[in-house]
């Protein structure tokens, strides 16, 4: 399939930690992994749900440690969307997964922010951070940590919500999101993944959200579609992760078709590509494959991804 230039804006950058990266980062921290070797590790990523997903994805984080550490995971990501046609990325992280283990806020946000700094200049991705918070942890924790970005001065372009989403609804976190938007801080958060179509509309309502991570499960709800037909509001789809998080069956089964039929403001990510078997360009191969996504389907998708980044309109016009 050709390269389609895009913008990714749906990718937690813990996500993309290879196998290959694991055990050289875990060599040169001294770390012993409980893993024989890669193939040992991939063999493990056999999904159940999301829960059995994240309790992998924490623990083999461990590795990360040093500035070095982010700034490498971060590189390889980008030198990987570069290669795939990725033109601008707005990438996540859970500074909170990485506070639990001693990781200062500096050592995970400077290694990272150091790299995607030139990632243009560099590779010609434009690139912004969004600082996720862990919903499964309370929400004064978030706060705190989001008022140590705050005075820290950090790079980065918003918020998100993510982790665990059933029993943790977006209203938990209103407080949060609104000092981030007192701050001027765009607001993302993951709804509708395993969650009800309820959480949307708190993340909308509630959270004021800017874009919806997810939201496949919006389908269930035509008022919640008619709110999202009529808003424009972008959902940033991830096809291959639902997947192999079950939330569909298969690529077959996936509502990516009907969304896009409905005429939502859908794109294509990869949210943690190097657990669930591939980049943004596999995704659209994928569903191109799955459904005989026409030029011009293609075409909206990648538009849709530009028109919903968080980028200035100098930038965008050169990317439409
Ligand atoms: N963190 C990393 N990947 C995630 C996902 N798919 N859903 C929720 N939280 C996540």
């Amino acid at each position: 399939m050709p390269l389609l230039p895009c913008a990714e804006l749906h990718l937690h950058i813990e996500g993309t930690l290879e196998p290959d990266l694991v055990f050289a980062l875990a060599a040169r921290n001294g770390i012993t992994l409980p893993y024989a070797d890669t193939t040992d590790l991939a063999a493990r990523y056999a999904f159940t749900d999301l829960q059995s997903f994240l309790d992998l994805y924490y623990a083999t984080m461990d590795v990360l440690r040093t500035e070095a550490d982010f700034a490498d995971m971060t590189r390889a990501y980008l030198r990987r969307a570069a290669a795939a046609g990725v033109r601008h990325a707005e990438i996540m992280m859970d500074p909170q997964a990485h506070l639990a283990r001693g990781i200062s806020l500096e050592t995970c946000v400077n290694g990272v922010a150091s790299v995607l700094a030139t990632s243009e200049a560099d590779l010609g991705i434009s690139s912004s951070l969004i600082a996720a918070f862990l919903r499964d942890r309370p929400a004064e924790d978030a706060l705190g940590v989001l008022r140590d970005l705050l005075a820290m001065d950090a790079p980065i372009v918003g918020i998100g919500l993510d982790s665990a989403e059933v029993g943790f609804p977006p209203s938990l976190f209103s407080e949060v999101y609104d000092v981030a938007r007192a701050a001027g801080l765009k607001c993302v958060a993951h709804a509708g993944e395993e969650g009800p179509p309820a959480y949307v509309w708190e993340a909308l309502d509630v959270l004021r959200a800017d874009r919806i991570d997810h939201g496949i499960r919006s389908l269930e709800d035509g008022t919640l579609v008619a709110r999202l037909l009529a808003e424009r509001v972008p959902l940033t789809v991830c096809p291959l992760s639902n997947v192999r998080l079950r939330a569909v069956g298969t690529i077959g089964d996936h509502p990516l078709p009907r969304m896009l039929a409905l005429g939502l403001n859908v794109s294509i990510n990869s949210n943690d590509p190097a657990y669930f078997g591939g980049y943004v360009e596999d995704n659209f191969a994928a569903v191109t494959k799955a459904f005989g996504l026409s030029p011009d389907e293609l075409a909206t998708l990648a538009a849709n991804s530009f028109r919903s980044a968080f980028l200035d309109d100098e930038r965008r016009a050169v990317l439409l």
